[in-house]
Order: C-alpha cells, then sequence, then structure tokens
C-alpha cells in the first residue's frame, strides 16, 4: 500500500498544518476550517497527477490545440461532520466529481470505550470508478474502516484514496491490515506517534469536528 506523508517534505502545506495545530491560532474557526479547505486543495492536486489522462482537442479563438485532460472523474467522499472542509477543497478542484457522504460518530459508553455508528450514507453507484475519501483525523482508524464498508454497498471502486489531515501510527498500521492493499492508497499530512486514553492523537490538533462548527452536546 503506497503512503504519502505530505510533511517529510517542505511545501506550503506545512505552514497550514502548523495554524490548525496551533492552540492559539485554531480557535478562530473561520481560518481552522478554510487551512484544512487549503490542505484538501493542495492533496487533491497531488492525487489528480496519479489519475489516467487522456487528450482532448479544442478550439480556442485563434485555433484548435490539444491538452491532456484527467480521463475519468473520482467520486468524492467525506466523513460528516468534521470532513466537510477537506472536502470542499477536493470538489474546488475536482468541480465534475461526483460525490458521496457518509455519517460517523463516536457514542460514548464510558470516558475511554465507545462504538462508532454509521447512520447515513448518501452515493452514487461506485463499480470501476476512482474512490477519494476524506476525513481530516484517522485516529483509531475505525470510522474510517466503516464508512468503507457502507461505501462498498454501492459498489467496488476500482482504486481507493483515502485522505487526512493526522493519522495515528495505529491507525495507518490498522488500514493497512484492512483496505485492498493493491489498490489502497493513502495521502496524510502527518503521521503523529500516538494516541491517548481517548483515542485521540497525540500531538494531534484536538477535536477536528468542534474546531470546525463548535461543541457538541
Ligand atoms: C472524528 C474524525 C473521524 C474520527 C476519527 O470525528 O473526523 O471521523 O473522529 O477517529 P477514529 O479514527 O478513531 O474513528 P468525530 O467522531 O469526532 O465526529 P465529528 O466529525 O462529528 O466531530
Ligand atoms: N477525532 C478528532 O477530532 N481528533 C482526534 O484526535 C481523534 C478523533
Amino acid at each position: 500500500m503506497k503512503i504519502v506523508t505530505f510533511n517529510q517534505a517542505n511545501s506550503i502545506l506545512n505552514q497550514y498544518l502548523a495554524e490548525v495545530r496551533n492552540i492559539n491560532i485554531q480557535g478562530d474557526s473561520l481560518r481552522f476550517r478554510r487551512n484544512i479547505e487549503r490542505i484538501g486543495e493542495i492533496m487533491a492536486y497531488e492525487i489528480s497527477r496519479d489519475l489516467p489522462y487522456h487528450p482532448i482537442e479544442i478550439q480556442t479563438p485563434l485555433a484548435k490545440t490539444c491538452e491532456n485532460v484527467p480521463a475519468v472523474q473520482p467520486v468524492l467522499a467525506t466523513i460528516l461532520r468534521a470532513g466537510l472542509p477537506l472536502h470542499q477543497g477536493f470538489l474546488n478542484y475536482f468541480d465534475h466529481a461526483e460525490n458521496a457522504f457518509v455519517s460517523a460518530y463516536r457514542k460514548y459508553i464510558d470516558i475511554e470505550h465507545f462504538d462508532i455508528h454509521i447512520e447515513y450514507i448518501a452515493s452514487p453507484r461506485l463499480d470501476n470508478k476512482i474512490l477519494i475519501i476524506t476525513d481530516p483525523m484517522l485516529a483509531t482508524g475505525g470510522s474510517m474502516e466503516l464508512a468503507y464498508k457502507a461505501l462498498l454497498t454501492k459498489g467496488e471502486p476500482s482504486h481507493i484514496h483515502i485522505v487526512s489531515v493526522l493519522a495515528s501510527q495505529q491507525a495507518i498500521e490498522y488500514l493497512q491490515k484492512t483496505l485492498p492493499d493493491a489498490k489502497t492508497t493513502i495521502w496524510c499530512g502527518a503521521i503523529d506517534p500516538e494516541l491517548n486514553e481517548h483515542s485521540y492523537i497525540v500531538p494531534g490538533l484536538g477535536d477536528a469536528g468542534d474546531l470546525c462548527f463548535g461543541e457538541k452536546e
């Protein structure tokens, strides 16, 4: 399974990553959402280089010419609710893409234990399509696994791109065991070493959904 970790190279993405992690900056929710969206835009550009391309002939006002353009559009899927700004970043670039949405939330049994619940899915058919699933946080990897399995009820994609801003090392290892090796690529801003006792990524950034949209009851 190919894994791309953006912060291993120098790019402007690292500045957005630093801002979403920074406790003195991340409280500005407009900037937080926009930074996640900008990270999505950069990742969408990088993934666009992995798509199949074909030449098309176009007429300019002056002459005919040819451009190589994506031969297919991916399906953009995201996990509600924290996935929305990252999804928007992808949609800004893949504006012809189809879209899919899955809900996932942690239902706590006690302070340390929770189940993940999927209650909503809206997706086109996925057979033989390139599927991009975005979620800013891969902590245990459980939400991504369940969202992927829910999406499989809509058909077998030809390739799956898993996209996150931050992933824990544990989630990466879990998804490597769980997702189909030959046709999955994981793209993440950074891989962090630990999870705490609440299964939050450390150092991480905190609660991505709350930082985007406010605390939930
Ligand atoms: C966050 C995040 C992922 C999940 C990651 O969502 O957006 O979906 O946690 O954790 P996991 O890898 O251990 O499953 P959360 O459950 O906080 O819901 P929200 O988007 O509604 O805030
Ligand atoms: N969800 C988040 O928003 N952050 C984490 O670190 C883990 C799950």
